[in-house]
């Protein structure tokens, strides 16, 4: 008789046996993808990496990190860097306070620590935008220390190995798989210390081993298991419950908002404005844009006329600046966490007027190729051919 999740996860709550670590040690010897932050055990390399991959894809990251480490190669560089061009060489990975943290984060450790990395979690974790898993793949990966990680991947590995049928989510659940990702990787250092040259630098393969096995064998979606050096002693294969762990968290649909963003010209200048310094996109750079509700039942060349006029006014309300010819230029959309955004862009004409928003100027094109954006007024200016020349010319 199969046996049921419960009975299972209860007898691997034990932890990992060494012949299991073993075999995922080796198999990642063998099979890692050579991605360039593997090449390094410099600490600060690792923090900008790890950083950069808590909500974005390997293959995107990795031009971004061979810029970054050319441009700002410590952290003595990153804390004296203007903000400006940090921001520039975050811009299109998104969630921006990462960067802003990581520049509160490399002052300080310039100011208390000269600069140095700290090798123990409660100096890591004081240090603005570094959480658990941060200091966790710190400590394993720069420092070979026994310290745990838990991100989407690894969650996944352990809820289909050890048969985890609770939503991951939950604290309950939470807790237990740091635990278990913690026997995981204190089995790999008792398998360095018994097999010093056979497994250098355990703690780090094996955590990495375990991000490793999630993201390019036990994936969300038809996972290939034939391929797993795990799994003859995997739980969801042996129960055929791969597809159902680990269980699903209900999320609501995402909300629909529609914005109208404005690319004023007046001659060669172009307005934009600075977003506030806290919250979302803190200190970027848009075109001045508006979120409003969206209205039902109105036919498209009826509602084209209502935007255009609210538009018109709105920037003469908020920026003290008339715009005429308005032209619908493009609809852009994309979908940021819990919503999803639907942006009708607009240009149009001004006369270079001061704006009474402070935080709104006029900028010349090539200005506007050098300012950090949020990704979506990225591809906005990008379709503008005057900021095409000017980013040819800086490239
Ligand atoms: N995702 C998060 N950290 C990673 C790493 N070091 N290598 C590959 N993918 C990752």
């Amino acid at each position: 008789m199969r046996q049921k999740p419960s009975d299972v996860s209860a007898s691997r709550r034990k932890g990992p046996y060494l012949r299991w670590v073993q075999a995922l040690l080796e198999w990642f010897a063998d099979k890692a993808r050579p991605l360039p932050w593997r090449r390094t055990t410099d600490p600060y390399a690792i923090w900008i990496s790890e950083v950069m991959l808590q909500q974005t894809q390997v293959a995107t990251v990795i031009p971004y990190w061979e810029r970054w480490m050319q441009a700002l190669p410590t952290v003595y560089a990153l804390a004296k860097a203007p903000a400006e061009k940090v921001l520039k060489l975050w811009e299109g990975l998104g969630y921006y306070r990462r960067a802003r943290h990581l520049q509160a984060a490399a002052r300080h450790l310039l100011e208390n620590y000269g600069g140095r990395i700290p090798d123990n979690p409660d100096d890591l974790l004081a240090l603005p935008g570094i959480g658990r898993y941060t200091a966790g793949a710190i400590l394993s990966m720069a420092f070979n220390q026994p310290a745990p990680i838990l991100d989407g991947n690894v969650q996944r590995v352990l809820c289909r190995f050890h048969g985890i049928n609770r939503q991951p989510k939950t604290a309950e659940a939470q807790k237990l798989l740091w635990t278990l990702s913690e026997q995981w990787v204190r089995r790999a250092a008792a398998l360095e210390k018994q097999q010093p040259a056979r497994f250098p630098r355990a703690c780090s393969a094996l955590n990495q081993a375990l991000m490793e096995l999630g993201a390019v064998l036990c994936t969300p979606r038809q996972p290939h298991c034939e391929l797993c050096p795990l799994r003859r002693v995997c739980y969801a294969f042996a129960t055929q419950q791969t597809h159902k762990l680990p269980l699903r968290e209900q999320r609501p649909p995402p909300v629909k908002q529609l914005t109208l963003a404005a690319v004023v010209e007046a001659g060669d200048w172009v307005l934009v404005r600075q977003r506030p310094a806290d919250g979302v996109n803190g200190n970027l750079w848009e075109f001045p844009n508006w979120e409003i509700t969206p209205l039902n039942q109105t036919n498209k060349a009826k509602l084209h006329h209502i935007h255009r006029r609210r538009l018109a006014a709105w920037l003469r309300q908020e920026l003290g600046v008339t715009a005429k010819h308005f032209r619908a230029k493009t609809i852009l959309r994309h979908t940021i966490t819990k919503h999803r955004y639907e942006v009708c862009v607009w240009q149009a004409q001004a006369a270079r007027q001061t704006p009474k928003d402070t935080r709104a100027c006029w900028v010349t094109h090539t200005e506007l190729a050098r300012l950090p954006m949020p990704a979506v007024h990225r591809r906005i200016a990008h379709g503008l051919p005057r900021v095409q020349e000017a980013e040819a010319h800086s490239a």
